[in-house]
C-alpha cells in the first residue's frame, strides 16, 4: 500500500470530540471540568451507564456492542470481580506496608502464567507506571540509557514514558536517547518481516554507538496495537531481541494490552514469540475495571534498580487490587476465555477476510486471538483515516463501539471482550460490512 502522501495520525486524535463539535448539556460539564485533558470518543459523544458482558448501556437505554474494549476484558461487571472487589473492600483496603494475604495468593497466581526468571513483581496503578519503573530498572540492570521503541508506539503518560512514546508526541521531536524504528509489518520489511525488524533494531543500536549512548532497552508492545497490530509470522521478535541483548540492552514485553489471555494461542503477547523477555509490563485488564498494574522482573535486576532508589508505591498491589486481579485469573480460567477467544477469533477473522476478499478498500486483515486489525483504504490504495472515521460512525449507529490505530489512523483496533459470543462476533461482522456502505 502506498503511504507517501497520507497524513500522520496523533494517537489521542483518532474518532475524538473536537471542542466546537456540537455539545449537550452533559459533554459541556465534563469539558467545563476536564478541560483540555478531556478525550472523548466520537464528535456525538455517548454517556454511559451501565454495562455487562460485552454490551453496555447508554443513558436513554440504548445497548451498545463493547469492541473497543481493552479493559473490563472478562465481560464488563463480571460477577466473579464484582462479588471479589465487593468482598475485599468491606473488609480491609489498605497501602501495601502491611502483609496481606489476598496480595501474595494474587502474585502466585500471576507468576505461574510468567517465566519463572521472572519471580519479582513490583505493583503499580497504571501501565504508564509500569513503564516508566520498567525503563528505570532496565537503565540500573544494563548501565545504558538508550531506548528502541517502534514509530507510532504508545507507553503511557508519564514524563519519562511520553518520551518513548511517538504517536503522543503533538510536536518536537524524540530525545536523543530514544530511536524509534518501522514497525514489523510487511509494507516495511515485505516477506521476511524477522529480518527486516531485526536489521531496523541494529541500525537503531549503530546510530546510538555513534551518538556516544549505550543502549538500556527494546521496549515493545508485543502486537504492536498502536502501530497497527502485526501478530504474524509468529517467532518474528526474537532476533531483534537478540541484537539488543547482544548490544548488552534488556527486552522489555509491553503487554498491557495483548496480555491475559487476549491473542488466543498464548496467555502472553510475547508467548507467540517463543521468547523469555527480561521484563514484563501488563496493566489495563488485569483487574477489569480496577487501576492495576505491574513490572515483572528478574530479582538481581530490581535489586539493581533498588540499591540506588527504591520503589514505594501506595496504591500499587493493595488488597482490593489483588483480590480483583486474582478474581480476573480465574475468571480466564473457569469461563476458558483463552480458548473461546482463540476460536470467536479464528472464527471472526475468517469472515472478515471474506469481506476484505469482496471489497477492496478493506486493504489488510490480520491479529491474533480477538485483537484484529482492519486496514482501510481508498481507491489508490493509500491509507483512508476519513473512511476509517466514516465506518467508525456509521458503526455506532448499528451500535457498535470500535476505535482506529496505526501510523495513519486507518486500522480499525478490533478487540471485543473475551467473553464474545459467535452470534456477536456475526453481529459485529455485518454491522461492520454494512458500515462500509454507507
Ligand atoms: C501498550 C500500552 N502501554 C502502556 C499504556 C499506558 O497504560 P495506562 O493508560 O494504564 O497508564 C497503554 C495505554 O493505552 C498502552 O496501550
Amino acid at each position: 500500500m502506498s503511504s507517501e502522501t497520507a497524513e500522520v495520525r496523533q494517537i489521542l486524535d483518532m474518532n475524538a470530540f473536537r471542542p466546537g463539535d456540537s455539545a449537550e448539556a452533559a459533554v459541556d460539564r465534563r469539558l467545563a471540568n476536564l478541560g483540555a485533558a478531556s478525550v472523548l470518543f466520537y464528535r456525538r459523544p455517548i454517556e454511559m451507564v451501565e454495562a455487562k458482558g460485552a454490551w453496555m448501556t447508554a443513558k436513554g437505554g440504548t445497548r451498545y456492542l463493547d469492541f473497543y474494549n481493552n479493559v473490563p476484558s472478562v465481560g464488563h461487571c463480571h460477577p466473579k470481580v464484582v462479588a471479589a472487589v465487593s468482598d475485599q473492600i468491606a473488609r480491609l483496603n489498605i497501602h501495601t506496608r502491611y502483609v496481606v494475604e489476598v496480595v501474595d495468593d494474587y502474585l502466585e497466581k500471576l507468576k505461574a502464567t510468567l517465566p519463572a526468571q521472572l519471580s519479582n513483581v513490583a505493583m503499580t496503578c497504571s501501565g504508564s507506571e509500569a513503564n516508566d519503573l520498567a525503563i528505570r530498572i532496565a537503565r540500573a540492570a544494563t548501565g545504558g540509557t538508550g531506548v528502541i521503541v517502534t514509530e507510532t508506539a504508545y507507553h503511557g503518560n508519564t514524563a519519562l514514558v511520553t518520551e518513548v512514546s511517538p504517536s503522543a508526541l503533538k510536536r518536537g521531536s524524540l530525545p536523543d536517547w530514544v530511536i524509534a524504528v518501522p514497525p514489523p509489518s510487511a509494507a516495511h520489511h515485505g516477506d521476511d518481516i524477522a529480518d527486516g525488524f531485526r536489521a531496523s533494531v541494529e541500525a537503531a543500536l549503530a546510530e546510538f554507538a555513534a551518538r556516544g549512548i549505550r543502549p538500556a532497552a527494546l521496549l515493545v508492545d508485543s502486537i504492536f496495537s498502536s502501530d497497527g497490530i502485526f501478530a504474524d509470522p509468529a517467532g518474528f521478535l526474537a532476533p531483534a531481541v537478540e541484537a539488543i541483548r547482544a548490544a548488552g540492552g534488556s527486552f522489555i514485553a509491553d503487554e498491557v494490552q495483548p496480555g491475559f489471555a487476549r491473542t488466543g494461542a498464548s496467555f502472553w503477547g510475547f508467548g507467540r514469540h517463543g521468547l523469555t523477555p527480561d521484563m514484563v509490563t501488563m496493566g489495563k485488564p488485569m483487574g477489569n475495571g480496577i487501576p492495576m498494574a505491574a513490572v515483572a522482573a528478574k530479582p538481581a535486576d530490581l535489586a539493581a534498580f533498588c540499591a540506588d532508589t527504591g520503589y514505594f508505591n501506595t496504591f500499587g498491589g493493595n488488597p482490593v487490587a489483588a483480590a480483583a486481579g486474582r478474581a480476573v485469573l480465574e475468571a480466564i480460567e473457569e469461563d476458558g476465555l483463552q480458548e473461546n477467544a482463540a476460536r470467536i477469533g479464528a472464527l471472526l477473522l475468517d469472515r472478515l477476510q471474506d469481506i476484505a476478499a469482496k471489497d477492496g478498500r478493506v486493504s489488510g486483515v490480520r491479529g491474533a486471538g480477538l485483537f484484529i486489525g482492519i486496514d482501510l483504504a481508498g481507491d489508490s490504495g493509500r491509507p483512508d483515516p476519513d473512511l476509517t472515521v466514516r465506518v467508525i460512525d456509521a458503526m455506532r449507529e448499528r451500535r457498535v463501539l470500535i476505535g482506529a490505530a496505526g501510523r495513519y489512523g486507518n486500522t480499525l483496533k478490533v478487540r471485543p471482550p473475551l467473553c464474545l459470543t459467535e452470534d456477536e462476533a456475526a453481529i459485529f461482522a455485518a454491522a461492520f460490512e454494512a458500515s462500509l456502505n454507507a
